[in-house]
């Protein structure tokens, strides 16, 4: 298998690195627009051409797939390219800039028979692996609760926002462990300089069980913390990515209410339990190793990527509604067709709500939110924004 890697910055020479340990990959082709990168990696794989125009490589009937880890304002047209031309993409996250142009590559993927294949790497981690094995298990009984903490000094990105940089890691991660219901989010976020660009947020995302999500992310805090918790009704789980060796802990903690009836509520008996800690053994594979083999894998068997282009485009409608969340206030912003996350509609509705919290009409505003109407309650629940595109 002939594999071209477009875009050799920061993240793809860790690509070419892992496919070029592979046995049965060549890699072919090395492309950058920037001259310097391909003279210092030509030095290392001095086997595989160099080119800065990536349609080059795309005119080659040797080349079988593509790697891409340009910046996200490029993934679309690159990959769109590529699937065209017939290639096989792994494409790294962020999938694309909006869900429309999401939903073009997954149907020429699917049109051309090719394997289209998203990075989000977190899901090839050995640790989320287990996590999922363990929840798949039910080891944790029904799960209550997903709050994450991803924080640190930098890397400052100067054309994405804290959230399109850092949330498809944890946005990826949730939907491959909880399921793609996702109802509504809400944000808030703080550019802490003369940028419109985020620099930290707080994420809320609705589930249609009821229950909840929250993420923190932050460029601008003093100490690195990668933490995610889960919460079930029988244990509860600790992720901590910067542990060595004990990433993963099961807490066999929780809380049991009896006559817990709300005429009763002083009467309510709260029983804590509090039994070992555990930390399970997870695979110690590079998880990018892991994952150029399964879009090989994939490529071969023709089957369907652990994190598909569907996945993808659930994460970039999810990065969507938040950053609409923020430009309004924190209100939450629905997601069409709750369980399934698709969005069908271009409209955006609006509560307006009186002091007391009742309905009293309702904006409803085109994509562009220009058109604005006036109008009877919306109901409770569009008691937020209904997301576009
Ligand atoms: N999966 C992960 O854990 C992970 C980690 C870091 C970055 N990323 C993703 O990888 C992508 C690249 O990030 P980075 O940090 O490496 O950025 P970077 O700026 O360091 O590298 C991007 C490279 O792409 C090149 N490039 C841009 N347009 C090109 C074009 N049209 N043709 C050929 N080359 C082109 C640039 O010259 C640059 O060298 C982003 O989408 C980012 O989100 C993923």
């Amino acid at each position: 298998m002939n594999i071209a890697v477009i875009g050799i910055g920061y993240w793809g020479p860790n690509l070419v690195r892992n496919f070029n340990q592979m046995y049965d990959v060549n890699v072919s082709y090395l492309c950058d627009l920037n001259q310097e990168s391909l003279t210092r990696m030509k030095k290392i794989y001095s086997f595989a051409k160099t080119t800065q125009d990536y349609r080059e490589i795309l005119k080659d009937p040797s080349v079988n797939a593509v790697a891409i880890a340009t910046p996200a304002s490029s993934h679309y047209k690159i990959a769109k390219d590529a699937l065209e031309a017939g290639k096989h993409v792994l494409l790294e996250k962020p999938m694309a800039e909006s869900a429309k142009e999401c939903e073009d590559l997954i149907r020429i993927a699917e049109e051309n028979d090719l394997t289209l294949q998203i990075d989000h790497t977190y899901i090839y981690t050995g640790a989320v692996r287990k996590i999922k094995e363990l929840l798949d298990n039910n080891e944790l009984g029904e799960t209550l609760y997903f709050d994450s903490v991803r924080v640190n000094l930098g890397l400052f990105q100067h054309d994405v926002n804290v959230i399109w940089d850092l949330a498809p890691h944890d946005l990826s991660i949730m939907d491959y462990l909880l399921g793609n219901n996702a109802v509504a989010v809400s944000a808030s976020g703080l550019s802490c300089f003369n940028s419109n660009l985020e620099s930290l947020a707080y994420i809320t995302i609705y589930f249609a069980s009821g229950r909840i999500a929250h993420f923190h992310l932050n460029w601008l805090s003093p100490v690195k913390i990668r933490r995610i918790l889960i919460g079930g009704s029988k244990k509860m789980l600790v992720f901590d990515d910067l542990e060595a060796s004990e990433k993963i802990k099961v807490y066999d903690k929780g809380v049991s209410i009896q006559n817990g009836d709300v005429d009763g509520i002083y009467k309510t008996l709260v029983q804590y339990r509090t039994g070992d800690m555990w930390a399970p053994q997870i695979d110690q594979t590079e998880a990018l190793k892991y994952e150029c083999r399964h879009f090989i894998d994939c490529i071969e068997t023709k089957s369907r990527p652990m994190t598909d282009g569907r996945m993808g485009l659930r994460v970039v409608k999810l990065l969507k509604a938040i950053n609409t969340s923020i430009l309004n206030d924190g209100r939450k912003v629905y997601l069409s067709s709750g369980g399934n996350n698709e969005l069908s509609s271009n409209i955006l509705v609006r509560n307006i709500l009186s002091e007391d919290g009742s309905s009293v009409g309702y904006f409803r505003e085109d994509s562009q939110m220009e058109t604005v109407m006036v109008s009877k309650p919306a109901g409770p629940e569009l008691n937020g924004i209904r997301m576009d595109n």
